[in-house]
């Protein structure tokens, strides 16, 4: 769908920004460019849309030359999101998703549509689209910037590192988001960061740039089992090099079943009779549907223990969780780098499904370092009691 061939850009001054480039990204792509700063990512995305010109070379989109077409038309067909995803303070959360498709005058019941359609994906409720920005949370707000990047329905979207500023938490919930919604909305990415944690959970390829040329194209896992010279090596890092361990793919496949849960009207006193009795000292908290809502634990019902009187009262519902189709090694990199105990695991409806431990994971680096990597290791629903009951007692 997008073909580079013979690219390059040498600005005024004759810095070589980019050099002798040949790409070719297929429809429906989660393209990643990463590198160091002043590699020439920015540079290279630009010119896919011609806000900047190459020098020499010919950039392709569906089989044509985009110098013969005219720029604002071409411009209008390729969504660009830059850094961050501000809304604009002024405009009703409706009038800030529909930005460019009023831009381009569709007819209102059209924009309408789409904003429904959009919002109802990201579970927000219907009249969010009347409120203004300053009446949503934060994170609900960078939702909303998200689908405002999908809302004028154009096939190829660029994105130059727009989650760089946010809180870990919030980037990883926007990742999955955006990836979800480009499988299921078709949609060719191309995507910028310096974040390799960003680039392996959303690429289906990733472009590795060095002074202005591609030093590797290929996807995460070739890139993890081959990298391609000592700089991609360096760049990927030794730990992440370690936990690409090829037969174990997703969470599904390593977490823990029927983890310890409750639900919000339950009693403090029945949370503390399911924490012994299952001998752990955190509980996920599910609707009565099973839905993930928050958690609770031991150290908050300590210190609740008299004002409270339901687990309702004392919950967290700053949760951090996975999907199951997560690939593994994001997952990992995550849990060890960020110091979680352990991670629930939730299906495509938000159904708690299962949970990653800390010591689950333990097995998996340990056997990838020292193991013949045999599928028995893979912890079952009785080895998880004995992990949580030994973590719950240290
Ligand atoms: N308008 C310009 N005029 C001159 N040089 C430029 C211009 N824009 C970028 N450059 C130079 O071209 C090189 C590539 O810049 P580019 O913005 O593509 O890098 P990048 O990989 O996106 O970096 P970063 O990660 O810092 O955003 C850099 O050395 C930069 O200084
Ligand atoms: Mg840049």
């Amino acid at each position: 769908m997008i073909e580079f061939k013979n690219i390059s850009k040498v600005y005024k001054g004759g810095k070589k920004a980019v050099e002798n480039i040949n790409l070719f990204f297929n429809k429906g792509e989660f393209i990643v460019f990463i590198g160091t700063s002043g590699s020439g990512k920015t540079t290279s995305m630009r010119m896919i849309n011609r806000m900047i010109e190459p020098t020499s070379g010919q950039i392709l989109i569906n089989g044509e030359d985009i110098m013969k077409q005219d720029p604002v038309k071409l411009r209008r067909k390729i969504g660009y999101v830059i850094q961050q995803i501000g809304l604009m303070p002024h405009m009703t959360i409706f009038n800030n998703i529909v930005l460019v498709p009023r831009l381009m005058k569709w007819p209102l019941k059209k924009q309408r549509a789409i904003a429904e359609d959009l919002i109802k994906k990201v579970d927000l409720p219907l009249d969010f689209l009347d409120r203004y920005p300053s009446e949503l949370s934060g994170g609900q707000q960078q939702r909303i910037g998200v689908i405002r990047a999908l809302a004028a329905d154009q096939d190829i979207i660029l994105m130059d590192e727009p989650f760089g500023a946010l809180d870990p938490i919030t980037r990883d919930s926007l990742q999955e988001l955006l990836k979800e919604l480009q499988k299921e909305l078709d949609k060719t990415i191309v995507f910028v960061t310096h974040d390799m944690d960003e680039a392996l959970k959303l690429a289906d390829r990733i472009v590795i740039m060095q002074e202005g040329k591609v030093v590797q194209f290929d996807t995460p896992d070739n890139i993890l089992s081959a990298p391609a010279n000592q700089f991609v090596e360096d760049f990927i890092g030794e730990d992440r090099l370690i936990q690409a361990r090829p037969n174990i793919q997703t969470v599904e496949q390593v977490m823990l079943k029927n983890p310890a849960s409750v639900t919000p009207g339950k009693s403090i006193s029945d949370a503390i009779k399911i924490m012994r009795d299952r001998r752990v000292d955190t509980l996920l908290v599910t609707d009565d549907a099973g839905v993930l809502k928050g958690f609770v634990d031991i150290e908050s019902i300590d210190l609740n223990r008299k004002k409270a009187t339901s687990v309702g009262d004392i919950m967290s519902n700053k949760v951090y969780f996975v999907r199951k189709e997560t690939l593994l090694r994001d997952t990992v990199q995550r849990i060890l780098k960020r110091g979680f105990k352990n991670v629930p695991v939730v299906d495509e409806n938000n159904h708690l499904v299962g949970i990653v431990t800390r010591a689950s994971l333990v097995d998996i680096v340990y056997d990838t370092i020292w193991g013949d990597s045999d599928e028995a290791d893979i912890p079952d629903g009785n080895k998880m009691e004995s992990m949580t009951a030994k973590e719950s007692k240290e």
